[in-house]
């Protein structure tokens, strides 16, 4: 049986490595994007270490030039992706930015460079490849701060949290480009989703999030192996709540 063949981006540690030893575990060929060298031949070392069939491939989503580079090796070495985790994502520069009044637009730029143009251009290079595998699955890792349903709920945690611009609204876009992706392919087997990890514990929020990596990583698996009757166009994922539940989350 040949293996399915699945890239993540921004593998080399946080939630995406932790979604490449999960895949790789389930005997997934795991492909780990990363946009330096030396991080990401580690992260491949660990992953096959623990097991899996794990390859490097070097592609930083800001770099359209390195994207179809990976996009080319990929179909040289594969003919097909079946599934992609657009999982690279930056905060750090958005912690910078504080309330909405204060935005810089530089550090504002800078992060949808990442978190929003990058899985564009990630995503438009890899659908050809993509549309040869057998009914592929598109992950894109958003977070529960980019919901508008969520954030203007008095109800809800997140309306407790400060206000700021740039990564909530990165992921409020990348929730739309979740929802014209899985329109314009609708008719094809190809399912795209957003998802919800959790507040976890990451270098991205200072090791400070609630949940492990491990846990994180659960919610883009879940989404990466449905099957035919899973959705698609939808942010699922960590429901904030006393529970802890999964589920289906207000765009
Ligand atoms: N942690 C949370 O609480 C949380 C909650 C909701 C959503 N998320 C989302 O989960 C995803 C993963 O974040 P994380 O928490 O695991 O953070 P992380 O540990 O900081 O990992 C971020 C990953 O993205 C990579 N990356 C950043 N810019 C890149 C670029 N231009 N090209 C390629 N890779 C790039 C980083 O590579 P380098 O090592 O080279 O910097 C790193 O591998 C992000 O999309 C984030 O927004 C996280």
């Amino acid at each position: 049986m040949t293996a399915t063949i699945a890239l993540i981006t921004g593998a080399n540690k946080g939630i995406g490595f932790e979604t490449a030893r999960q895949l790789g575990a389930q005997g997934m060929t795991v492909l780990v994007g990363a946009r330096d060298e030396e991080r990401g031949r580690a992260a491949e070392s660990a992953l096959r270490e623990s097991g899996a069939d794990a390859r490097f491939v070097q592609l930083d989503v800001t770099d359209a030039k390195s994207v179809q580079q990976a996009a080319e090796w990929i179909e040289a070495e594969y003919g097909r992706l079946d599934v992609l985790v657009n999982n690279a994502g930056t905060a750090t520069i958005a912690r910078r930015g504080a309330p909405p009044s204060q935005t810089s637009l530089d550090d504002m730029r800078a992060v949808y460079e990442i978190n929003v143009f990058g899985v564009v251009t990630v995503t438009n290079a890899m659908l050809p490849l993509l549309r040869r595998a057998e009914a592929a699955r598109i992950v894109n890792v958003s977070s529960e701060v980019g919901s508008i349903g969520s954030q203007s709920d008095p109800a809800s945690p997140l309306a407790q949290l400060p206000a700021s611009a740039q990564y909530p609204s990165s992921k409020a876009a990348l929730d739309m480009l979740t929802a014209m992706y899985a329109k314009e392919l609708r008719d094809t087997p190809i399912k795209v989703n957003a998802a919800n990890p959790g507040y976890t514990a990451t270098d991205l929020n200072g090791n400070s999030g609630f949940r492990s990596a491990a846990e994180g990583a659960e919610v883009s698996v879940h989404l990466a192996t449905l099957d035919a009757s899973g959705p698609t166009g939808t942010l699922w994922g960590y429901q904030w709540s006393p529970q802890g539940a999964y589920g289906t989350l207000p765009w």
